[in-house]
C-alpha cells in the first residue's frame, strides 16, 4: 500500500515514521510512504503558501493553488478510486474499522492542514473523506496523519510478523486487552497472578477472557454491548458489578 502525504512539513512525516515496525515495513516494501512538500508548488517567489483570511480575523489560511498543484503532481500515479483524506478536528472520529477499510486499499492521499485552516474550495475540489483523531485541536494535521498511517499500516499483511500479529488486541473484538506480565515474578511487592505461572492453558485463557471483560466494563463500558457476550459472560459481569 502506498501513502501519499501532502504537507508543509515532509520531514516530520518521513522522520517520524522512520522507526521500528513502520520503518521495517518500508524497507521490506510492504508499504511505501511519500511526503509531498506543498511549498514546492508555491507560485510565489517567497514560497509563501498562505494568506490573510477574506472577511478578516486572526491567523492565516492555506491557499488552494499550491495544495491543488501538489495533488495534481501525484494524480497520474494514483489508483482510480484513491481517497483523499483531510486531517481535521471536524472530521469523523478515527476508529479501528476505518483503519481496517483503509488498509484494504491500494493507496491513499492524506492532506495535512496548518495555520487557521485550508481554503474551503480546495477541500471541495479534491477531498473525499475528513478524519479527526479526537476532540482536541493539534497545531497541524501531521501528527494525526502519522497516527492514521501507523494504525492502517499494521493491518496490512506482511507488516507485522507472526508473533506481533498473533497478539490479541484491544478493539479487534470490541474488548480491551487483558493485563500482561513478564519477569520478574515479583516487583515492588506485587506478584504476578498465580494462574499465569500454573501452565494450565485452559484456565489461563478463561482468566484472560474474564480480565478483558472486566476491564472493558470498568474502563470503557460503552464498548461492551458490541462485544457479543454469551449469557454466561453477562452473568460473570453482573458479579463484577456487585
Ligand atoms: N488537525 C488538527 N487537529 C486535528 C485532529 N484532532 N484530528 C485530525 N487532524 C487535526
Amino acid at each position: 500500500m502506498k501513502f501519499y502525504v501532502l504537507t508543509l512539513f515532509p520531514d516530520m512525516i518521513m522522520d517520524g515514521l522512520n522507526h521500528s515496525i513502520i520503518k521495517r515495513a518500508c524497507d521490506d516494501g510492504a508499504i511505501c510512504i511519500e511526503a509531498i512538500d506543498i511549498r514546492d508548488f508555491s507560485n510565489n517567489k517567497h514560497r509563501h503558501v498562505d494568506d490573510y483570511p477574506y472577511g478578516g480575523g486572526a491567523g492565516m489560511v492555506m491557499q488552494p493553488q499550491p495544495i491543488y498543484d501538489a495533488y495534481m503532481s501525484i494524480k497520474p500515479k494514483l489508483s482510480e478510486n484513491c481517497p483523499v483524506v483531510y486531517m481535521t478536528p471536524q472530521g469523523k472520529t478515527f476508529k479501528q474499522e476505518k483503519a481496517q477499510s483503509l488498509s484494504e486499499l491500494e493507496d491513499v492521499v492524506i492532506l495535512c492542514g496548518h495555520y487557521e485552516g485550508v481554503d474551503e474550495r480546495v477541500i471541495e475540489e479534491i477531498v473525499t473523506d475528513e478524519i479527526s483523531i479526537g476532540d482536541f485541536v493539534l497545531t497541524g494535521g501531521e501528527l494525526a496523519a502519522m497516527t492514521v498511517i501507523d494504525a492502517v499500516a499494521r493491518l496490512i499483511p506482511g507488516v507485522l510478523n507472526k508473533e506481533e500479529s498473533f497478539q490479541e488486541e484491544s478493539f479487534s473484538n470490541n474488548l480491551l486487552e487483558y493485563p500482561q506480565y513478564t519477569r520478574p515474578p515479583e516487583f515492588m511487592g506485587r506478584k504476578v497472578p498465580d494462574i499465569l505461572l500454573s501452565g494450565h492453558h485452559k484456565n489461563i485463557e478463561k482468566w484472560r477472557r474474564e480480565k478483558s471483560l472486566e476491564r472493558t466494563y470498568l474502563k470503557r463500558p460503552e464498548l461492551i454491548e458490541k462485544a457479543g457476550l454469551t449469557d454466561e459472560e453477562w452473568e460473570f459481569l453482573k458479579r463484577v458489578k456487585s
